[in-house]
């Protein structure tokens, strides 16, 4: 038997080869090329090898370099090259780079399109002189998708974007993003996933796997130390190697040896001295050689030094330099021996192994019809299973369907779906929170008026750049006291919407408006929750934000509070959802909400020191260093509002029998731990529960936090009474640390204890124990790799120390 299948592989990636070769030729015109037998890795880069012998350098250049970006012609209508784009079959309006294609007398292969984004495909909704409409569906935020800890979800999403690209002629996204939430006031952390590594890697893994099961790429992003929006294009950030290994590559590098994506989008910004894009260490050591990356890495838009040293990134390992343009300067690099063909082959090799695999390449006959309509049930669902109950006071939520609801709030009428920048999407409509809630509930008409009429007199249209980055704002209107006296009267509950958006470009600030609650704000809670309360009854706040803001200062006012982030175009169904019960609340939060802005551990160092006198950072140094989130918090006895892993569903549950199944810790990369614990739901209404796995390590040589999180799990959805067994399996190399000083993964000797726990406040856990005689090497990384600029140690910058 086992003789046969090796023969049948044998066979199939025979027959790969020869279409991908034939395809190569000629230009492959036939969609049926998407057998799996042509889903062989090899195959394609063989396919690509042989088509690079047929290319001239010039075609080689101009595959390197995309044809650039035409700004006096770029408007809203889309992007416009600066230079024909070389073969294009066919264009949809909104793609934001190409990669040009080749045509000569041995080639036909076509251009390929790049669209963004993280919250769903960001392209044109209209074109000009064509009736048809183009919209996308704009899913919930990174940071709420991750907050479902459902990988599973996650990668439905995933499927559901691939399709819209795929439907659309669109053959890569740039997305997902998968930076570190560092601190809570990244004007993009919205795009992103978690505080947490693992949950990171995890989460954008599945997002990964989801939109290539379409056959189309994606792109993880921004690689890496991307944690700042301030001067983002050129600020050096300054980390130790040990926090790079452990906190911010980690991420990535799970995904790649999980879900192996087309592409990593290289940063903007510099680290250690060095632009990402021009780092060797990062993008060949590192990314190739160490984790196996198979596909290519692209610049981020207009990254890095000045056009005429482009060379560079090539040299390093950055394949693609997008938006491109100034093909005549790389020309020059080549004619004067600073880059030669040889690595021009390589880059190019890269590109083409993953433009093969493409739905342009394979001429792929799209509909311009993806599914909508399931997608917008899909992205009900995955918003209102995301959403992280933080107070749930005397279980004044779920809110019964006869209760009559008395809604404040700009934000009702003004609902944000998500962010701008590049991580806006053009959907067709957004259901606000006033409509969500009206369509589930008996809603209080003349609040809803007053609250409409106000919006239409005093919003605010911000036109972004380029038609990239527009939103509306209007400010809280100060609602009189009579008014929600008079409102009490006829209502049961008071619900109170409080909104905040971020986007690409600008950090947010710890002041009124943004981080913390304006005046206004305040007092509309102040006086509500008065009125309500004096009457018996309850006052429930949603938060429709972009991310972390203050807590501290208000929630003891209030019965109830839902963090809905930013939840996508079904922003008013999801939240009405998770009120009325209809969805038992199951996220948990994947960033650390703390007391005081202060306390974050960042908050000293963010956005980072300017040294040149313009008035913008220039370095930003990693103080925190390993001490991340709740990683800090933990280890330093920090009290914080809402925990890592926190939150609240409208049953409860019990987890027993945890033990440790087995353990085959050995050197090397093989073995793992294996564990289980029991979840039964006690209460008494269904619900799923996310169980987490924290690791407290020995100290022998190197300092760790208190807690890491080696695992997690999303149970199904569990009837009152029943259970289920959950198991864990922890790979080996997920126990290990990063000692610096031998350019080791290592897992130290001495005692482990394991919290399975429902949040990393583990205070009330009864630990497994076992133990690790001697010491473990797990892998050996590149020497000097990442290493801090000269001169500096991490004895000059890090104050986080154990
Ligand atoms: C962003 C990327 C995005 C690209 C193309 C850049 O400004 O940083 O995330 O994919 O633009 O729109």
């Amino acid at each position: 038997m086992e003789f046969m299948n090796v023969k049948i592989r044998q066979s199939t990636l025979a027959v790969g080869i020869v279409i991908a070769i034939a395809c190569s030729l000629s230009g492959c015109n036939d969609s049926n090329t998407t057998s799996s037998s042509t889903q062989d890795p090899e195959a394609y880069k063989k396919a690509a090898e042989d088509a690079v012998v047929k290319m001239t350098v010039d075609e080689k250049l101009n595959i390197v370099m995309a044809p650039g970006i035409d700004f006096a012609k770029t408007n809203t209508l889309g992007v416009v090259s600066a230079n024909p784009v070389t073969n294009l079959k066919s264009d949809t309006l909104g793609t934001v780079g190409y990669i040009n294609g080749v045509l000569n007398d041995k080639l036909n292969i076509p251009a390929v399109k790049l669209a963004d984004g993280p919250a769903g495909l960001r392209i044109n909704y209209s074109r000009p002189g064509d009736s048809g409409s183009y919209y996308a569906t704009a899913w919930p935020i990174g940071s709420l998708l991750a907050s479902s800890w459902d990988a599973a979800l996650v990668e439905k999403v995933g499927r559901a974007i691939g399709e819209e690209l795929k439907e659309y002629g669109i053959d890569i996204i740039l997305a997902p993003g998968m930076n570190i939430q560092r601190d809570p006031l990244n004007g993009r952390n919205f795009e992103y996933y978690s505080e947490d590594p693992l949950l990171s890697g995890k989460i954008g893994a599945a997002m990964v796997k989801g939109i290539q099961a379409n056959n189309v790429g994606a792109t993880i992003k921004h690689f890496v130390a991307n944690n700042s929006e301030t001067n983002s294009h050129f600020v050096n950030a300054i980390v130790t190697p040990r926090a790079l290994r452990e906190i911010y590559l980690r991420g990535f590098e799970i995904a790649v040896e999980e879900a192996q994506p087309w592409v990593i989008m290289s940063s903007f910004n510099k680290v250690n001295g060095i632009y990402t894009n021009e780092r060797s260490d990062l993008l060949t050591d590192i990314l190739r050689n160490e984790w196996g990356f198979k596909g290519f890495v692209t610049s981020d838009w207009f990254a890095g030094t000045p056009e005429t040293t482009a060379y560079k990134q090539l040299l390093a390992g950055n394949d693609l330099i997008e938006p491109g343009g100034n093909l005549e300067a790389l020309k020059s690099s080549f004619t004067n021996g600073d880059i030669t063909e040889q690595q021009l082959n390589t880059n190019v090799v890269r590109i083409l192994t993953q433009v093969f695999k493409t739905p342009s390449y394979k001429n792929y006959a799209f509909s311009n019809q993806p599914d909508l309509n399931s997608h917008a049930t899909l992205a009900r669902r995955a918003a209102a299973e995301s959403m992280v109950l933080l107070k749930n006071q005397n279980a004044v939520l779920p809110l019964a369907k006869n209760q009559l609801l008395a809604s404040f709030g700009i934000t009702q009428i003004n609902t944000i779906k998500g962010g701008t920048g590049s991580g806006e999407v053009n959907n067709q409509k957004t259901v606000t929170i006033a409509e969500g809630l009206s369509s589930q509930f008996t809603t209080n008409i003349a609040l809803e008026t007053l609250y409409g009429d106000y919006f239409t007199n005093n919003k605010v249209f911000h036109p972004g750049y380029y038609g990239i980055g527009s939103f509306t704002s209007c400010e809280e209107p100060d609602i009189d006291v009579s008014v929600i006296e008079t409102a009490v009267q006829s209502s049961d509950v008071a619900v109170i919407t409080l909104g905040r958006i971020a986007g690409e470009g600008a950090d947010r600030t710890n002041s009124r408006g943004d981080y913390l609650l304006t005046e206004t704000e305040l007092k509309l809670i102040e006086n509500v929750s008065a009125i309500f309360h004096e009457q018996g009854k309850s006052v429930v706040v949603v938060l429709n934000v972009s991310g972390v803001m203050d807590t501290a200062e208000w929630a003891d006012k209030v019965d109830a509070i839902l963090l809905a982030y930013l939840p996508g175009q079904e922003a008013g169904n999801a939240i009405a959802d998770v009120l009325s019960g209809a969805v038992n609340p199951a996220g948990k939060l994947t960033q650390t909400i703390p007391v005081n802005y202060a306390d974050v551990p960042s908050s000293s160092t963010f956005t980072g020191v300017d040294t040149d006198g313009d008035g913008k950072p220039d370095d930003v140094y990693y103080n925190d260093d390993i001490y991340v989130g709740y990683r800090y918090y933990q280890s330093f006895d920090k009290p914080v509002a809402y925990s890592f892993g926190y939150g609240l569903s409208y049953t409860t549950f019990s987890y027993t029998d945890a033990s440790m199944m087995s353990s085959t810790i050995k050197k090397g990369e093989g073995g793992n731990i294996s564990l289980s614990v029991t979840v039964t739901n006690t209460g008494n209404i269904s619900g799923r529960e996310v169980v987490q796995v924290y690791i407290n390590a020995p100290e022998a040589k190197l300092k760790k936090p208190t807690i890491e999180l080696k695992a997690f799990a999303k149970t199904a959805e569990l009837r009152p009474g029943s259970s289920e067994k959950v198991v864990f399996n922890i790979p080996t190399k997920t126990l290990a640390s990063y000692d610096e000083s031998n350019n080791q993964w290592i897992i130290e000797s001495g005692e482990y204890r394991v919290y399975i726990s429902p949040s990393s406040d583990i205070a009330n856990i009864e630990p497994i124990t076992f133990s690790v005689p001697e010491e473990v090497t797990v892998s050996q990384t590149t020497p000097e790799a990442m290493a801090l600029p000269h001169g500096v140690s991490a004895a000059d910058f890090v104050t986080i120390i154990r």
